[in-house]
């Protein structure tokens, strides 16, 4: 396949942007990058795409999602952490049967490829994970997944499982779906976080990882003063403090939200090489608070973007995401502070950086993927300047999932000219609908 856009946000170590330029596709992977050629498209012809309005960059990369969580939009705002998960997710994630969460699961992928998004960490659920896995596979999108470990629950006590079953299922689920679907599919250790794990699944989770090379860990960590106040009232210590002490912290870790984060913890963020998953939305959404990206950054901490579950957001839309990780820290740390570009980049190499990706996607580069994403930037809302500079700014502050135009896996067309390819839309919300009304009856009992 050839591919000739507009032009090309490389995104590689030079960032380049491209015009009168095309990329070549062969078995999935980006084979040439060359300038424009009339004469090899002609002896091409039937291999060329043409696409002359539209910016190719690279599929984005969402480091934090609940896919589980899609149906329940709308059902949980308004509320912080601890209330938010008591009162509402915890239960409601309680009475997901598998064809609930098929729906839910559905629904979240088709909100992330209409967006653009390509590769996502996924939190998973407490049971039936399987259907998680299973529907990632069928869809074809990149991941990593796992499923989400429970054994305390002081919130909601029926939801939540016993240790030695969670390893049990962890170990079987890894030996099944780690590095499936040609590699694009690999399994995540996924402890909910600090209050609904004991000490043991904790770490025994993280040893486990040491078994399936290319997993990752996967948990939330200081996210809510409340939350914090009873880690530290259980273990004396901090949350990330507290991970370190007990050994599930390295480079293959990756903590979502890291807002309440004190200096000791954040040299241990950077000495341990500790992925960040920034989720700007849910954390405003939720009252959590900011968490100090800019500093991280300073520091050479690892920070990509996650959207997080859809009734915490209540959208998963990464370009939400790039926009606030951006304005949110201008009034703190002054306007020139989360540039554009910046912003891009944690939305796209960077998120392939935190997952140990990034000799295969984040790019647009010769020898990986071909997961890619096309804008439209020539919308009324865009700017009118053809600079390189506005095509950042373009993105980051003035275009949302509407932009997105088409959208490619591994050389396989997920969305073309805004239609998924995967899902019909009316058939998604009308059997949700359905299976959300089920699921609240079965809160009801
Ligand atoms: N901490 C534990 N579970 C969750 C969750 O589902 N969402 C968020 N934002 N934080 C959590
Ligand atoms: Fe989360």
């Amino acid at each position: 396949m050839i591919i000739v856009p507009k032009n090309i946000v490389t995104v590689d170590s030079k960032d380049r942007i491209l015009k009168n330029h095309f990329i070549e596709i062969e078995n999935g992977r980006i084979i040439s990058i060359k300038k424009n050629d009339e004469k090899y498209f002609l002896k091409n012809k039937q291999r060329v795409l043409r696409f002359d309005d539209l910016t190719l960059i690279p599929g984005f990369v969402q480091t934090h999602i609940h896919l589980c969580q899609t149906l329940f939009r709308g059902l949980a705002d308004d509320l912080e952490l601890l209330d938010w998960l008591q009162l509402r997710i915890f239960p409601y994630e309680n009475a997901h049967n598998k064809n609930s969460l098929l729906a839910s699961v559905r629904l979240g992928l088709n909100e992330l490829l209409l967006g653009g998004t390509t590769t996502l960490l996924d939190m998973g659920t407490l049971r039936h994970q399987e259907v998680v896995f299973e529907e990632l596979q069928n869809s074809g999108l990149r991941a990593i997944a796992g499923k989400c470990l429970i054994d305390e629950n002081d919130l909601f006590p029926q939801f939540k499982s016993d240790t030695k079953s969670e390893l049990e299922d962890i170990y079987q689920l890894a030996k099944t779906f780690h590095n499936t679907s040609n590699g694009k599919i690999k399994y995540g250790f996924a402890p909910r976080f600090v209050l609904s794990c004991s000490e043991k699944l904790l770490k025994e989770s993280f040893e486990m990882k040491k078994d399936f090379t290319g997993s990752l860990y996967h948990t939330h960590s200081s996210e809510n003063k409340d939350e914090l106040a009873e880690i530290k009232r259980r273990h004396k210590k901090a949350n990330i403090e507290y991970f370190d002490s007990i050994g599930v912290v390295d480079d293959h870790s990756v903590l979502a939200h890291c807002i309440h984060v004190d200096e000791k913890e954040t040299e241990l963020l950077r000495k341990k090489k500790i992925r960040v998953a920034h989720c700007p939305s849910s954390n405003l959404k939720l009252g959590s608070g900011i968490a100090n990206i800019p500093k991280y950054l300073k520091k050479g901490i690892s920070v990509s973007l996650g959207a997080d579950g859809a009734p915490g957001n209540n959208n998963l839309s990464i370009f939400n995401e790039m926009r606030l990780a951006a304005l949110i820290q201008k009034p703190i740390h002054g306007a020139k502070a989360m540039d554009a570009k910046t912003v891009f980049k944690l939305a796209t190499i960077k998120g392939a950086e935190a997952l140990h990706l990034q000799n295969e996607i984040g790019s647009i580069e010769v020898g990986k993927k071909a997961d890619l994403t096309l804008l439209d930037l020539t919308s009324n809302t865009h700017s009118l300047s053809d600079s390189d500079d506005s095509i950042y700014s373009d993105i980051v502050y003035a275009s949302s999932a509407n932009s997105v135009n088409s959208v490619m896996i591994e050389g396989e067309w997920k969305v073309l000219n805004k239609k998924s390819l995967l899902y019909d839309q009316t058939e998604l919300n009308q059997n949700s609908k359905a299976e959300l009304k089920k699921l609240l009856n079965r809160v009801k009992k």
